[in-house]
């Protein structure tokens, strides 16, 4: 890996890891600031993309066609959708689905795009795997689990909703970003990973949680980033 673009939606998901760079350049485009450095002597372009799947997907083009990256790392917080996964506990994507992606009235499946011949974007095999190692060297008090992440432009707080995502998907976390990352990444042949940290059960308490545990979950994230850039160099 030469050169990792590193996209987080927030501030809080992004601040440490733009402190820690050196030799910074600022670049802006499409109102988000590129920060090509050097994070602890690695290559990278780190970003604040914003919320959601639009603003994702763009920060994850632009990463390609102007800073010419060759792996793509998305970094921030999610929901759990499993009860074994508990808050501040980080999950790695194996692949990514649109969950709110829904062509069924055409007899799609849901989740599945239209023309595109994969149903769920997979991540890169050799990035889930030492984001794993990775993440129980530098994280040893959390559970790491390996599972989908579903995205969709939407907080999800509701027991219900959670039900159906598990049942019809198969979701491990869901987020609002990860997604658009990996269909982007993956219509450029750009390998990716995800790397979330728990911020909340994404049911009726999720409001409630989110705004107690996000600190603590993104810094879960901040020191696994770190050691992953290490250990793919
Ligand atoms: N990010 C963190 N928690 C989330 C949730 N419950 N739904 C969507 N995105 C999230």
């Amino acid at each position: 890996m030469k050169k990792a673009g590193i996209i987080g939606a927030m501030e809080i998901e992004v601040a440490r890891l733009k402190e820690m760079m050196t030799d910074v350049t600022v670049t802006k485009k499409a109102s988000m600031e590129f920060n090509q450095g050097l994070l602890n002597g690695k290559p990278v372009v780190v970003v604040q993309c914003g919320i959601g799947k639009v603003n994702a997907g763009i920060c994850a083009q632009i990463l390609v066609d102007d800073f010419q990256v060759d792996a793509v790392i998305n970094t921030g917080v999610a929901g759990s959708l499993r009860n074994e996964i508990n808050i501040g506990d980080i999950v790695i994507s194996t692949d990514a689905v649109h969950h709110d992606m829904d062509v069924r009235a055409l007899g799609y499946k849901k989740g599945q795009i239209p023309q595109i011949d994969v149903f769920a974007f997979p991540a890169d095999e050799t990035m889930q795997k030492v984001a794993a190692e990775a993440c129980r060297e530098v994280n040893p008090e959390i559970q790491v689990f390996s599972g989908r992440v579903l995205s969709g432009d939407q907080f999800i707080s509701d027991h219900g909703v959670k039900s159906v995502l598990v049942d019809e998907l198969d979701g491990f976390c869901t987020e609002m970003e990860g997604a658009a990352i990996g269909q982007t990444a993956w219509l450029n042949k750009v390998p990716f990973v995800i790397l979330r940290a728990i911020s909340d059960k994404a049911d009726d308490s999720a409001s409630m949680d989110y705004p107690v545990f996000e600190r603590q979950a993104a810094w879960h994230c901040v020191t696994l980033v770190e050691k992953l850039l290490e250990e793919l160099a």
